[in-house]
């Protein structure tokens, strides 16, 4: 079994490089489904959940090559098994991806329903009424969506809840479907963005992008592309909020400081100096604590431009040790405070009601043996790990692989006392 062992108390210092975002590359490997074309993505982070989509896609019959720079070449002409089996989508829900592609593309797709998981009952069902507007037809039996459609018809759609991947697959549905769709209350995550500059990139015909209204006019068929995947404002962040809760002062090179307003605004509010500069690849952001404490800030997690629920965890663990009392409300997830139990194990003084969280900081945690429950609760006892007196270990590592591309690397680059180590017992 594998633990990150952690001794907390050094200041981040140093410049390291954002990796490509896992939320916007898991769309668009999916999407290189809808063309018999090669396509070639940039800038793809070396993560679990990428290995998953390559695996899923491969199991299809498509075939791949990745290169020492992590750029993969995916050739989706004999896709021969359009389905996502149990056992790789109880892995990763973000499997849920390739069913818009598949209905568009082939006419037909089987994929096992993606279970709930730690943060919340994540129903899907948004995904599939929106599919039968367009007149699939899907039946739900066994734990599969089965899925078929002569051809996908435009539709007028009205997303009763903001949902991401929801958004991304009738968007990448509509791509191929006859006449034109339109999807109201769309997520405007970045990472949507992303997916429908990559689909503009493969010939689709997309307005309104980045906005709330997407207008897709459907095409026959759509082409291959090469296409270099945003920044990770999500990892990004958690980076930002590691130098902040240790009063450090680090640079990220190859940053989307856009997409990233609302963090970095918090960031200010809790004290720190935040810097930014160049543009495109060479963009970057800065963030100098001068050694002092963070202050309490309230978050409140909403859909984008509001305050991202992937950063909540992470804000918590620096609540937890900022001068002042603040209150965390996350509107996204019914389950999401399950890293505040462990925080709590540090020593953090954290109560809750309902989706409400009061933290009241104190000057220091102590370091304690806590276990990782979701990704972005892992990186929040990291966070908190690298402040605390004393040793962290974090158990149930496997979480943070998933979307965070070598964290020890990085945060022993920027000075963290990190080491993975392995114990004996169960893998
Ligand atoms: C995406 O999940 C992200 N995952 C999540 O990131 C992120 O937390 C979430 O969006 C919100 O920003 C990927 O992009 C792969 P939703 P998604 O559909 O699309 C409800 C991480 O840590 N809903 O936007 O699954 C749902 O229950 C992960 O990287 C329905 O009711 O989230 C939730 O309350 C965690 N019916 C709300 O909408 C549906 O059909 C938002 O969920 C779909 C969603």
């Amino acid at each position: 079994m594998n633990i990150l062992s952690i001794a907390g108390g050094q200041a981040l210092a140093g410049d390291i490089r954002a990796s490509g975002a896992k939320n916007a590359v898991l769309p668009i490997l999916a999407a290189t489904l809808l063309s018999d074309r090669v396509s070639t993505i940039e800038n793809v982070p070396h993560l679990h959940d990428v290995t998953t989509m390559l695996q899923l896609l491969g199991q299809m019959g498509a075939s791949l090559t990745v290169d020492e720079k992590q750029t993969i070449e995916i050739d989706p002409a004999n896709i021969t098994h359009p389905q996502a089996p149990y056992d790789l989508v109880k892995t990763m829900r973000a499997s849920i991806l390739v069913l818009g592609p598949l209905l568009a593309r082939y006419g037909t797709a089987e994929v096992s329903l993606p279970g709930g998981c730690a943060i919340g009952s994540r129903p899907v069902d948004l995904h599939l009424k929106g599919l039968e507007a367009m007149g699939a037809e899907i039946k739900v039996e066994n734990g599969y969506i089965r899925a078929s459609a002569s051809r996908l018809r435009g539709a007028h759609l009205f997303l009763d809840k903001v949902t991401v991947t929801g958004t991304e697959n009738l968007l990448m549905a509509a791509t191929l479907a006859e006449g034109e769709t339109l999807i109201e209350n769309a997520a405007m995550e970045p990472e949507v963005v992303d997916l429908a500059h990559f689909l503009q990139a493969m010939g689709a015909h997309i307005e309104g992008i980045g906005t709330s209204s997407l207008k897709i006019t459907g095409k026959t068929s759509l082409n291959g592309t090469r296409y270099r995947v945003m920044p990770d404002r999500i990892e990004i962040g958690t980076f930002l909020v590691a130098a902040a809760i240790t009063g450090g002062s680090i640079r990220l090179n190859g940053s989307c400081n856009d997409a990233l307003e609302s963090v970095l605004i918090k960031l200010q509010e809790a004290g720190a100096s935040i810097e930014t500069g160049g543009s495109g690849a060479d963009a970057w952001v800065s963030l100098d604590m001068h050694g002092q404490r963070p202050r309490a800030v309230d978050i409140v997690t909403a859909p984008y431009p509001g305050f991202p629920t992937d950063m909540q965890a992470q804000f918590c663990a620096m609540n937890a040790l900022a001068d002042g009392v603040s209150v965390v409300t996350e509107n996204l997830f019914e389950n999401r405070f399950m890293h505040l139990n462990e925080l709590a194990r540090m020593g953090a003084d954290i109560s809750i009601e309902g989706n409400r969280a009061i933290i009241k900081g104190k000057p220091s945690l102590k370091g304690a043996p806590v276990t990782a429950t979701d990704l972005r609760a892992s990186a929040s006892l990291v966070l908190a790990g690298l402040a605390a007196e004393g040793e962290t270990q974090i158990f149930d590592v496997h979480y943070i692989d998933r979307g965070y591309e070598r964290i020890e690397e990085k945060l022993s680059h920027l000075g963290a006392n990190i080491h993975r180590k392995a114990l004996p017992g169960p893998a």
